[in-house]
C-alpha cells in the first residue's frame, strides 16, 4: 500500500503534505499549502517533476508504450474510428451515439466558413511566409470576427466556442498551403467529412475535378487521430495558462500554434525530411549517417529517433509505420529520401547502440514521410501536426475552464541585484 503523505523537516520543524492518487500513474504531492506553512518554493526547471493539474483527458506510460484517450488505447481508437469521434471523444469524455456524432459533424459544418475578409489578413503576408506564422495570426484574428465566442462562460458557450474553434481552424491550414503556392482560397465542400473535406480544401486545382482516394482519407484520419492529444506538453500547457487569465479560446489557440512551431516540439517531423534530404544529396551513405549519430565528437542526432517519455516504443509510430507503408506501396512511390528512411530505420533497428538507449523511431520519424508522399511541403508538416493536436488543445482549455483552475502565476527564485539607488545617466 504505497504512502498517502509525504513529510518534509526543515528549520526544525516537520510538516506533512498529502499524496494526491490518481486513477493510474504518476502520484502527485500536494503542495499548495508548502510557501504559507515554510516560506519555501519549489524549483523544477522545465517541469519535469511537476505536475501542473489534474486532468481526465491522456494518459501514456512511457515505459509500457501506452496512449489512452478517455480510457481508449490509441491502436483501438486508430483502427475502428475517424477524426471526428475522437474529436468528440476528447472533448466530451465519451463517444457519441448516432445522433450526437451526426449533430456534433452538422454543427461543425454550418460554422465552417470563414469570412471573406480574412483573406485580406492572408494577401497582406508575403508568399513565402512560413505557414505556422500565418496560421497562429489567422487564429487570433478569428477572436475579431467572431465577438460572441470570445466571452465563454457556460458550457454551452465552451462547446459553441469549441464547435467554431474546430470548424474553421481547417480551413485556416489549407489557406496557409494555398497561400503559399499561389492558389485562390476557396470554401470547402460540405458534402464531404471533415478530413476529405480539409484534403479537398488543401490540393484541389481549380481547373480540375478532384478524386478523393480513400487510402488517402484513411491515412490522414489515423495521423490527426494519434497526434490529438498527449497531455501537458509543451503546446497543451501554453493553451492552458493562456486561457487560465479568462482569455477567450481563439488566442488561446494562437499561443498553442506559437508554441508547437519550435522545433524541438512540433518541428521534429520536418526535421526528419531535411535529414533525408541532406543525406541524400551527400550520397546516400547510410552507414556513416549511422556513425554520425554514434560519434560523441559528432552532434548530429538521428531525427525521428528516440524519445523523452516513450523508452520502450512509441505506440504511435507503430500504427503510423503501418499506415506509411500502404500510402507507400498504393501510391508506388519511389523516392531517394523515402529509401534512405526505410534503410536507416532497418540497421538502427538492429545496431546495438540503438538498441542498449532504447532508441526507436518515434511517431515523427513516419508522419514526414507520409506526408512527403502526400505532396504537403515540409513546411507544412507542423501545420499538420496543429490540425491533429486541435481537439486535445480545445479539451484542455474546456477542462481547465470547468475545473474552475486559478491562474497560472509560477513563483521564482529571484538571483538579480539587491536593493540599490537609481543614479542619473551624467553620475554612472
Ligand atoms: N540519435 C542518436 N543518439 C541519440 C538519439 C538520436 N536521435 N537520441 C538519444 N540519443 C542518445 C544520446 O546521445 C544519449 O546517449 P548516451 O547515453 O551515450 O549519452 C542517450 O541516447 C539518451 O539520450 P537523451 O538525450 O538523454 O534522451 P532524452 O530523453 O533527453 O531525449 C529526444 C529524447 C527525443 C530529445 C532525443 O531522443 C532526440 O533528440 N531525438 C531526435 C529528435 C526527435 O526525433 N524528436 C522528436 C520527438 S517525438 C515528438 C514529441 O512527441 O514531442
Amino acid at each position: 500500500m504505497p504512502e498517502n503523505k509525504v513529510v518534509l523537516h526543515y528549520g526544525g520543524n516537520s510538516y506533512e503534505y498529502p499524496v494526491v492518487e490518481g486513477t493510474i500513474g504518476d502520484r502527485g504531492i500536494d503542495i499548495s499549502q508548502l510557501r504559507s506553512q515554510t516560506g519555501l518554493i519549489t524549483l523544477d526547471y522545465g517541469f519535469k517533476n511537476t505536475g501542473s493539474t489534474s486532468s481526465g483527458i491522456t494518459f501514456l506510460d512511457g515505459d509500457k508504450g501506452e496512449l489512452l484517450y478517455r480510457g481508449y488505447p490509441i491502436e483501438e481508437l486508430a483502427e475502428k474510428s475517424n477524426f471526428t469521434e475522437v474529436m468528440y471523444l476528447l472533448l466530451n469524455g465519451e463517444l457519441p451515439g448516432k445522433k450526437d456524432y451526426d449533430t456534433f459533424e452538422a454543427n461543425i459544418k454550418v460554422h465552417n466558413y470563414v469570412a471573406e475578409e480574412m483573406k485580406k489578413i492572408i494577401d497582406a503576408f508575403p508568399r513565402y511566409a512560413h505557414p505556422m506564422g500565418v496560421l497562429s495570426t489567422l487564429t487570433s484574428a478569428l477572436t475579431a470576427f467572431n465577438p460572441k465566442a470570445v466571452d465563454a462562460q457556460s458550457v454551452e458557450d465552451l462547446n459553441h466556442a469549441a464547435e467554431l474553434m474546430i470548424a474553421k481552424f481547417a480551413h485556416l491550414c489549407a489557406w496557409t498551403y494555398r497561400k503559399t503556392q499561389g492558389l485562390p482560397l476557396n470554401h470547402g465542400d460540405n458534402s464531404l467529412n471533415y478530413v476529405e473535406n480539409f484534403y479537398k480544401m488543401v490540393f484541389r486545382l481549380p481547373n480540375e475535378e478532384f478524386e478523393l482516394d480513400t487510402y488517402i482519407v484513411d491515412a490522414l484520419d489515423k495521423l490527426l487521430i494519434l497526434h490529438a492529444d498527449h497531455e501537458q506538453n509543451c503546446s497543451t500547457s501554453t493553451v492552458r495558462l493562456v486561457g487560465s487569465a479568462h482569455t477567450g479560446l481563439f488566442a488561446s489557440i494562437s499561443s498553442g500554434v506559437s508554441a508547437l512551431w519550435g522545433p524541438l516540439h512540433g518541428g521534429a517531423n520536418q526535421a526528419v525530411i531535411e535529414m533525408l534530404e541532406r543525406i541524400k544529396s551527400d550520397g546516400g551513405d547510410v552507414a556513416k549517417y549511422i556513425a554520425k549519430a554514434k560519434d560523441k565528437n559528432d552532434n548530429f542526432r538521428l531525427m525521428g529517433f528516440g524519445h523523452r517519455v516513450y523508452k520502450n516504443f512509441d505506440p504511435r509510430a507503430k500504427i503510423i509505420k503501418k499506415a506509411s507503408d500502404v500510402i507507400l506501396s498504393k501510391m508506388g512511390i519511389k523516392d531517394k529520401a523515402l529509401d534512405i528512411a526505410l534503410q536507416l530505420e532497418k540497421i538502427a533497428l538492429e545496431d546495438d547502440y540503438f538498441i542498449e538507449r532504447k532508441l526507436y523511431p518515434n511517431v515523427d520519424f513516419y508522419s514526414g514521410i507520409i506526408y512527403k508522399a502526400l505532396g504537403f511541403p515540409t513546411e507544412m508538416f507542423t501545420v499538420m501536426f496543429a490540425l491533429g493536436r486541435l481537439p486535445g488543445w480545445i479539451a484542455q482549455w474546456k477542462e481547465m475552464r470547468l475545473n474552475g483552475d486559478p491562474i497560472g502565476r509560477p513563483r521564482q527564485v529571484y538571483t538579480g541585484a539587491k536593493k540599490r539607488n537609481f543614479v542619473p545617466i551624467d553620475q554612472r
